[in-house]
């Protein structure tokens, strides 16, 4: 096997930046195919903590090329901020990083719109990350975005940015919006950071067709998670992008037939940042356990995460919407002191009891978790890298898992560090990396 998709279970931040790190050294090429710098990947290296939020995670390893593909949208000052962050670690960027000429990119006033989006009346909130990520997509997929590689030649970049600030102006003006935007400025800025990324930006989905005929191996990194995919989360609580496995073929233009496995990472609970349905959100103490034992606090914005129990209708529909062959389950540490552990097994409807998926928020909303409680081991975990030496209570609660969302777990991740997993043998994620 080559070529593997690595992308969220549910609602972000489940430890993709921690397992794409991991798994980044069996691999040539670590490809980002959509979402922009509202992901934030916590990485730590013994001491050294790393955020990764446009840049792909496998940047950390020394020999492998990091892509950001045509599918994700790009904000040049954040991206060079990121990329002096890495160098003044010491990281070679410059060397291991490439940037397709296909990406969009976000300009300042696409934060604006949003924020005057968020705050329109009659409108409720989505809780974004303010980063310019959805108006940004709205241009693109409106057909009136910029385009990287429109930054290089500067008659046409000129004429695309004047018609885009026009539209804008309209925008603000038809929503009395009074912030004072200085487009010309914005424009000069533009040229200056693009000069900076020219020699990093490329056809990449030419550099992975051809890294592929030469049997090079490429992971997909995924940033958000499927419950959060424009088509199949929580619409409209969901972020622009196409998180889930298809996004990764149209956010690199490599096709589906070249890439071989679809790997989930879950983790051991649940949590979501921002607004939307949720339906095993525990509000109480427990949540609270989790948030501190998890340290669940956004990576971008800082906003305590909102903390719940696992969900198995929900990890069975985003297993069907993303095909994946095996899970990666982080956090289980933070599990160790509970006496009982709840697990939605299916959700109340009117009466019944159901497995699926609702499409609206508001019926999802409404749907009432059905739990079973399952013994806790109240012992340590962290840092167990071999799956035996695992408490029974705690193997127990994944063979759980296992039986009623019907995916494996094939590999377990029982603190932040690279040491601290446990690839269990003879399951197919072993196969996938092998
Ligand atoms: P991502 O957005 O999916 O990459 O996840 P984040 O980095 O936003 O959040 C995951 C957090 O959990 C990070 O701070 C990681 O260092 C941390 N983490 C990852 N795996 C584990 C684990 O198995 N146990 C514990 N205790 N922390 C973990
Ligand atoms: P990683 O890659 C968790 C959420 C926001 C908001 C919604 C839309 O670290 O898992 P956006 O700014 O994208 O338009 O916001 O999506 N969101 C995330 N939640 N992890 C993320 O990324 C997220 N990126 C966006 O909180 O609810
Ligand atoms: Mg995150």
């Amino acid at each position: 096997m080559s070529n593997v998709i690595v992308l969220g279970a549910q609602w972000g931040d489940e430890g993709k930046g921690k397992v794409v790190d991991l798994l980044a050294e069996r691999f040539d090429i670590v490809a980002r195919y959509q979402g922009g710098h509202n992901a934030g990947h916590t990485v730590f290296i013994g001491e050294k903590k790393f955020v990764l939020k446009l840049i792909p995670s496998g940047i950390l390893r020394g020999g492998v090329l990091a892509v950001i593909g045509n599918g994700v949208v790009v904000d040049l000052a954040a991206l060079i901020e990121e990329m002096g962050t890495l160098e003044a670690a010491g990281i070679d960027v410059r060397r291991n990083l490439r940037i397709s000429n296909r990406a969009h990119v976000i300009f300042p006033f696409h934060r604006l719109v949003e924020k005057m989006s968020e705050a329109r009346e009659n409108r409720i909130p989505i809780g974004t990350t303010a980063r310019g990520i959805g108006p940004c997509y709205e241009d693109k997929i409106g057909r009136r975005g910029i385009r990287i590689a429109d930054l290089f030649d500067s008659e046409s970049f000129r004429l695309l940015y004047d018609t885009l600030a026009e539209d804008k102006r309209t925008l603000a003006a038809t929503f009395d919006l009074r912030e004072s935007i200085d487009y010309a400025g914005i424009r000069r800025q533009t040229e200056e950071l693009a000069e900076r990324i020219r020699p990093l930006v490329c056809d990449t989905s030419k550099l992975l067709h051809d890294a592929i005929a030469q049997s090079k191996r490429v992971l997909f990194e995924g940033a958000q998670g499927a419950m959060l995919d424009i088509d199949h989360g929580t619409y409209p609580f969901v972020t622009s992008s196409s998180a889930t496995a298809g996004g990764a073929s149209t956010g690199t233009g490599v096709p589906p037939t070249r890439i071989n496995g679809v790997i989930g990472v879950s983790k051991a609970y649940i949590t979501r940042v921002g607004s939307g349905p949720f339906p095993t959100e525990s509000k109480d103490a427990a949540g609270d356990l989790l948030r501190r034992e998890g340290n669940e606090y956004g990576a971008v914005t800082g906003r305590p995460r909102r903390c719940g129990w696992f969900d198995i209708p929900l990890l069975a529909y985003t297993a069907m919407v993303n095909g994946f062959d095996t899970i990666m389950m982080t956090k289980l540490d933070v599990l160790d002191q509970l006496d009982e552990i709840p697990v939605c097994v299916r959700y109340r409807v009117k009466g019944a009891e159901v497995c699926d998926m609702p499409a609206t928020w508001r019926a999802l909303e409404a749907v009432e978790p059905v739990y079973e409680r399952l013994p806790g081991w109240k012992t340590s975990t962290r840092g167990i890298s071999r799956y035996d030496a695992l408490p029974a209570p705690a193997r127990n609660y994944l063979t759980f898992l296992e039986d009623r969302t019907g995916v494996e777990i094939g590999g377990i991740s029982t603190g932040p560090e690279r040491t601290e997993t446990i690839i269990r043998r003879g399951s197919a994620l072993e196969r996938l990396l092998g």
